[in-house]
């Protein structure tokens, strides 16, 4: 399913998102982790596809001790990524800040609750995480750009599972519950 197409579909032009989007949005993650005394000096990318992320680590903060994972076997061959399905997958050490963008929406119900175990398992204070909700795919992504055949679930059927290790920051970002991040009031979301 993640072959060649796929990522030239998603991927090229008027795809979901390009380098210059992921150059604010990291930078912003990153940024924030800092600012939360935890600049990131290992970071996990799950499903990392063409390895956006990866690449602005490496060019930003070539320092950073990088790992990039995907279930695809074609997108490990042509990015340079780990062969991993993180549904059964956890590290052997957890990484500073955890990174899953546009992932969770693809395995099933149960494996998706086993990834997410695996992303806290894998993850020492900070998570970015976004996947499209089934009132996201109703009324906030763009249909041409996005895989809409994909597993639609609930905001809360995520938050359920989710909070049972993270505390929500607000703007996918996620922090590791007993991580050392304490959070204001009004720094989170509830
Ligand atoms: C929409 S792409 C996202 C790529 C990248 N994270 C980004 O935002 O640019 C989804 C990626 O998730 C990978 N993927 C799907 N299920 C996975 C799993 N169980 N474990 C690891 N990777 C997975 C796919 O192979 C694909 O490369």
């Amino acid at each position: 399913m993640f072959g060649a197409d796929y990522y030239r579909r998603f991927y090229g032009k008027g795809g979901v998102h390009d380098r210059r989007a992921i150059a604010h949005l990291a930078s912003a993650v990153h940024g924030m982790a800092a600012w939360w005394g935890v600049t990131p000096t290992s970071v996990l990318d799950v499903g990392a596809g063409p390895g956006l992320w990866r690449d602005w680590y490496r060019t930003n903060h070539p320092r950073v001790k990088l790992t990039s994972i995907d279930v695809s076997e074609y997108a490990c061959r042509k990015y340079g990524h780990e062969l991993r399905d993180i549904s059964t997958w956890t590290p052997p050490q957890p990484f500073d800040l955890v990174v899953c963008h546009g992932v969770l929406q693809y395995p099933d119900d149960r494996s998706a609750t086993a990834a997410i175990d695996n992303i806290a398992a894998a993850c020492k204070h900070v998570l970015y995480l976004e996947v499209p909700t089934s009132s996201d795919f109703r009324t906030v992504v763009d249909k041409e750009a996005t895989d809409m055949e994909v597993h639609h679930r609930t905001g809360l059927w995520y938050r359920r599972r989710l909070e049972k290790h993270f505390i929500q920051a607000g703007a996918g970002i996620w922090v590791r519950r007993g991580g050392g991040v304490l959070l204001y009031e009004l720094e989170r979301t509830r």
